[in-house]
């Protein structure tokens, strides 16, 4: 008896210093409420931006005003939709990542985040109909539990024709459907199309990049997106509708944005080799990931100095 006292003691007081009660327990347990969801915290999202966002100045500077607009609102007139474009490897992933960070205590890994990717989500375009049923429920069910939900629909230009029009009566001027409030939910779209459009404004641009607004872009994505056949959106009612709030235009980037990323992904990877200049031209965006970091040929490397 003595000796499983002892080994109580000691799991209780050396293994587990902080004692396991029913209440820190449950205080792990994702909810929603303000300690899992913060919607003020946009200088959080700013700060992110700055210190992990390259080259995207438009992105930078739209979001935190578009989303501090839309958080604190407290009865805005319908969800927040935001449709992210830009060629690969530009960064719209990662900034949902960031957005979903900054709102949710469990970033992505969050019960109210749900991101939809095609090939995995919706891989038979024979199955609309099911896909259709199911990602309706899922949209209302989530709601109906907590206002505060993030859907991200990743590869648009790959999902089945039609499917988005599921959304629309989520994202539109409804007071509430099947007494569920949508107005408080934030979907973001994210996709190539116009990506080549976007590419030639800056090209074509006669000042520096950073005088680049967003109204440079705004209806060449929205024609682009509304024509672009064989996509998500084309012709889809929720474009028809005008229902996309904003279109944040993703621009190419350049070797010092690139060259950026690499140095980010080498301190991550706590990476001492860093790409030649001569060599950096060959890293066309910043999609590359550790393991191409790693497989670098020694001949094109420099030892990396951290800053
Ligand atoms: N502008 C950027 N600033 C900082 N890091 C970036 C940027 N763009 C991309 N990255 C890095 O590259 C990785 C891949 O980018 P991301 O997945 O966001 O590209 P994407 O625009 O979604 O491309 P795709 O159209 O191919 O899906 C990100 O996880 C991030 O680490
Ligand atoms: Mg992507």
């Amino acid at each position: 008896m003595s000796i499983l006292l002892v080994f109580v003691q000691f799991i209780t007081t050396v293994v587990l210093p902080q004692p396991i009660t029913i209440s820190s327990l449950v205080s792990e347990i994702e909810a929603c409420n303000s300690d899992w969801i913060s919607v003020g915290n946009i200088s959080g999202l700013h700060y992110a931006f700055r210190g992990h966002l390259f080259g995207q100045h438009i992105a930078e500077e739209q979001l935190p005003v578009i989303m501090h607009g839309f958080f604190h609102d407290e009865n805005p007139q319908r969800a927040l939709v935001l449709s992210f474009h830009g060629r690969t490897g530009t960064g719209k992933n990662h900034v949902s990542s960031l957005i979903a960070e900054s709102i949710y205590r469990k970033g992505m890994g969050s019960q109210f985040v749900h991101l939809k990717v095609p090939q995995r989500d919706y891989p038979d375009k024979n199955k609309l109909q099911s896909y259709k049923k199911s990602l309706r429920e899922e949209i209302h069910s989530n709601v109906a539990q907590c206002a505060r939900q993030l859907f991200i629909f990743d590869e648009v230009e790959d999902l089945p024709d039609g499917l988005l029009d599921v959304v629309k009566p989520y994202i539109d001027y409804h007071d509430k459907l099947d007494g569920v409030d949508f107005k408080k939910s934030l979907f973001i779209f994210l996709s190539n199309v116009a990506g080549r459009d976007i590419s030639e404004i800056v090209l074509n641009h006669n000042s520096t990049r950073d005088t680049l607004r967003i109204r440079n872009f705004e209806k060449v994505i929205e024609k682009m997106s509304f024509n672009a056949k064989e996509t998500g959106f084309h012709r889809s009612r929720l474009l028809e509708s005008s229902l996309i709030s904003h279109y944040i235009p993703f621009l190419p980037l350049e070797s010092q944005h690139i060259e950026l990323c690499i140095k980010e992904e080498a301190i991550k990877a706590d990476f001492p080799h860093f790409p030649r200049r001569q060599s950096l031209k060959s890293w066309k965006n910043c999609s590359f990931g550790q393991k191409t970091l790693k497989s670098m040929p020694l001949k094109d490397a420099r030892i990396f100095v951290k800053s």
